[in-house]
């Protein structure tokens, strides 16, 4: 019988809050010992609803010897920092993605985790739903050939909520925000690393963040292939996640936009009804990805499934893709 993991999470925000719940709840390999939120109100209405201790900051929790992995779902511009605080301390980290919204400070965080020997996982969470993990299981095997090009659409039926979300600086902005997982999970299908970006995006909506609320971006890589991906902060349909890989001798579809669990039908139309965001629609990917950090953690498994070397290269993406869009030319992935 494999031990139990005992974890932290640091931001009890939308997600950190999610996460608490996941590690108490859903996970039998694991349990909640500690949250922190700045807001100690917060952090002691989580604490006593889950069973955890509030402590009262992060440099605590990564100190606290019951805890023997962080779970940080803080902003991302602080995600480097959170790194480097849990590999002073000795601490496995599941970091929220992106890695965080700075290369530099990323690449040293990165470095820091590699040298601590913690293990590190990223969440780019869609890698461990059902459907991405069966096809890549699909691709792996042959079944398309030779996999030559990736295209994903990931748009979210309403902006950020106000708040640092809001700001590119601090999350980003919707090239690293929201179409990173979608970098990640190109390189991850096609199995080689990104050469050249080339993207275009507009304030379609008018939201005025001081960024693209929608954009496209393609991506040469590697021998060859190629991926598009647009992303919108504002889809009027509602949450639309999916993704194609093609190959040689067929292709992978994942996701539909007919995911919802209700339809309505009237004379000649059918209506969906309800959003489906990401918590919902990823519920099981988050889970799965808590059970692998338990996993990981107690020993029972040793390379994450997202290092974060995986997270530097989407972030780099990223940069580069949002450098392309500002400049209107095609650019080099530098790192
Ligand atoms: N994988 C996914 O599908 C997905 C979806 C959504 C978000 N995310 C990622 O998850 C992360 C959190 O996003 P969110 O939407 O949950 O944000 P959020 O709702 O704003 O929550 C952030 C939380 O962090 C706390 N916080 C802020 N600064 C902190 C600090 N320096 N130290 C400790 N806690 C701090 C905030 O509360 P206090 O102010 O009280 O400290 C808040 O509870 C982001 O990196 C985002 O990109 C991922």
């Amino acid at each position: 019988m494999p031990r139990t993991a005992s974890l932290g999470v640091v931001g009890l925000g939308r997600m950190g809050r999610l996460y608490a719940e996941i590690v108490s709840r859903s996970v039998e390999g694991a349990r909640l010992v500690a949250v922190f939120s700045r807001t100690r109100s917060r952090c002691e209405e989580v604490a006593r609803e889950l069973g955890a201790r509030c402590v009262s900051s992060a440099e605590e929790m990564m100190r606290d010897p019951e805890v023997e992995g962080v779970i940080v779902a803080t902003p991302s511009y602080t995600h480097a920092e959170m790194i480097e605080l849990a590999a002073d301390y000795g601490k496995h980290v599941l970091v929220e993605k992106p890695i965080d919204v700075d290369i530099d400070r990323a690449k040293r965080a990165v470095s820091r985790a590699e040298r601590s020997g913690i293990k590190l996982l990223v969440g780019y969470m869609r890698r461990f739903h059902s459907s991405y993990r069966r096809a890549k299981e699909l691709v792996d095997e042959g079944r398309i050939g030779i996999p030559y090009a990736y295209i994903g659409v990931s748009k979210d039926p309403e902006p950020p909520p106000p708040g640092w979300l809001r700001d590119p600086r601090l999350s980003g902005g919707l090239l690293l925000d929201l179409a990173s997982h979608d970098f990640d999970l190109a390189r991850w299908f096609l199995g080689r690393e990104p050469i050249e970006v080339y993207a275009r995006g507009g304030d379609f909506h008018g939201a005025g963040f001081g960024d693209a609320d929608s954009a496209i971006a393609t991506i040469a890589f590697e021998g060859g292939a190629f991926a598009t991906v647009i992303a919108s902060r504002r889809s009027p349909y509602g949450y639309d996640v999916r993704c194609e890989i093609h190959g040689t001798e067929g292709a992978v579809f994942v996701g539909s936009r007919h995911s919802y669990e209700v339809s309505i039908g009237g004379w000649g139309r059918v209506e969906y009804v309800g959003i489906e965001w990401f918590q919902k629609r990823f519920l099981e990917a988050y889970t799965e990805e808590v059970r692998h950090f338990a996993r990981l953690v107690t020993g029972v498994e040793e390379k994450p499934l997202v290092s974060g070397r995986d997270a530097l290269k989407a972030l780099c993406v990223a940069a580069a893709a949002r450098e392309s869009m500002e400049r209107g030319a095609a650019v080099r992935v530098a790192c």
